[in-house]
């Protein structure tokens, strides 16, 4: 979602008569836009911002911005880490973002900047008189969210069909930063998509923090097919577009019009990543998570009977405070049943102003770490299984652009697993599998 947020924030300087620097050098305006979601992420996005003000020449430049969920989360907090930061903006706010930068640009340029300082204590009032910073909300946001860079050969394409989160899990910062849940209306995203597919894009992936809730209490049902399964279906109607994946899910709103979606839509892909966290009712029950383990087992096996090739991902917290040898066993018996062949295994993090963080973050380091370790190496072997069932088999790949080793091409096949393939091009291939790793298939174009 940052990624997709991050285009939009570009596409917007792009529009406004600006162009995108290739180096962060080169630069005359930085935008960090972050992430709060645990902790280190927060550390880390601090700790570049001050690298980058560090750099700043006697004219201020460049302008260094804060935009996403620290902006969000820390807002004027941030200047007590870095004075020298210039804007800060909050979730709802980054399309106003070139108004925001042209008149900070105007206040350099008549010399003013952060008093020299180099960090304040709480002791003292935050000097926020040199930076523009606006985290407040604004309602329709949601709808700002729709501009692409037009990138020549781009075959794959994010599209943010809704922002906020309207859930509760305890552990988690988002709906606290990202607000309440809107949603577009299919209308807008379906030209979304239609424009995406004029400038060539094959691929789109639809973006929200509960996708499948999509449009709850503002489009209604119709015979039954609930609005996300409407928009899927307007979707896979649009001339152009061969495959759609979305994310994320929750387990709780995955319903049967959903999963008979998969059997009716050709262009959805057999591929869907439904975050678990946990495989212990119990935790779920503390999470705040409303489904149990066997629910989303059900799910599973219900995605298998209509498309029995579909891979699933997950995401799975260890370390929930209480969580004990027990519970976590049952994750991991969860997550060898329901075969996730892609997983984000995080190490719980307590987060300021959630529920679970006037919890005891009472699981020892050590403890989340084997338990992650333990996770990864299950998932190792089950990636490897899965990936090997691809090798000797000739599948459909969607080329995007040269793989990060040599010249070789890369791509995702319909499942979303990763192929580097000599020969072929851009665009959809034939490709003969060799190869299997853990991560990645490998073979040639045919
Ligand atoms: N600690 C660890 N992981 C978290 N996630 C969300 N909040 C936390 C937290 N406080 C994970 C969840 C979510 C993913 C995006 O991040 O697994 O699905
Ligand atoms: Fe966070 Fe839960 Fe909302 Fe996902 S569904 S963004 S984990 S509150």
């Amino acid at each position: 979602m940052n990624e997709r947020d991050s285009e939009n924030i570009a596409a917007l300087f792009v529009n406004a008569g600006h162009s995108l620097s290739d180096t962060e050098a080169s630069a005359d305006v930085i935008v960090l836009n972050t992430c709060s979601v645990r902790e280190a992420a927060e550390q880390k996005a601090l700790g570049k911002a001050g690298h980058l003000c560090a750099r700043k020449g006697a004219d201020g430049f460049p302008i260094v911005g804060i935009t996403g969920c620290m902006a969000q989360n820390l807002g004027a907090e941030i200047l007590r880490r870095v004075p020298e930061v210039d804007f800060i903006l909050g979730t709802r706010k980054s399309a106003d973002i070139v108004s925001h930068v042209e008149a900070v640009a105007k206040r350099r340029a008549e010399g003013q900047r952060a008093a020299k300082v180099k960090r304040r204590s709480k002791r003292y009032p935050v000097d926020t008189s040199h930076a523009d910073i606006d985290i407040s909300d604004d309602e329709f946001s949601h709808n700002a969210v729709k501009h692409h860079l037009d990138i020549s050969g781009r075959v794959c394409a994010y599209v943010s069909i809704m922002q906020g989160c309207a859930m509760n899990c305890s552990y988690c910062i988002v709906p606290q930063v990202r607000g309440p849940e809107r949603s577009r209306p299919i209308e807008d995203i379906v030209d979304e998509v239609k424009l995406l597919a004029e400038r060539g894009v094959k691929e789109v992936t639809l973006l929200g923090q509960v996708v499948n809730a999509y449009g709850r209490g503002s489009i209604p049902y119709e015979n039954g097919v609930s609005p996300f399964v409407r928009l899927l279906r307007r979707i896979n109607d649009v001339e152009g577009i061969s495959r759609i994946r979305f994310v994320s899910p929750h387990p709780s709103y995955f319903r049967q019009d959903l999963i008979n979606a998969y059997g009716e839509l050709e262009k959805l892909c057999e591929y869907v990543h439904l975050p678990l966290q946990s495989g212990s009712d119990r935790i779920l029950k503390a999470m705040n998570r409303p489904y149990r383990a066997d629910k989303f087992m059900r799910i599973a096996d219900s995605l298998r009977a209509v498309k029995p090739n579909m891979s699933i991902s997950t995401d799975i917290i260890v370390g929930y405070p209480g969580e004990t040898d027990e519970d976590f066993e049952m994750t991991k018996s969860l997550f060898e049943r329901a075969g996730f062949d892609m997983a984000y295994i995080f190490k719980y993090s307590p987060r300021p102003g959630t529920k679970s963080a006037q919890l005891a973050d009472d699981v020892a380091e050590e403890v989340k770490e084997s338990r992650n370790q333990a996770l990864l190496e299950l998932l190792a072997k089950q990636s490897q299984a899965y990936n090997d069932r691809f090798v000797g088999k000739t599948v459909e790949v969607l080329v995007e652009d040269a793989a990060k080793r040599g010249e070789a091409l890369k791509g995702f096949t319909r499942e979303h697993r990763k192929v580097v393939l000599t020969g072929g091009k851009v665009g959809f291939c034939n490709v003969h599998i060799e190869r299997a790793t853990v991560t990645t298939l490998e073979g040639r174009a045919v």
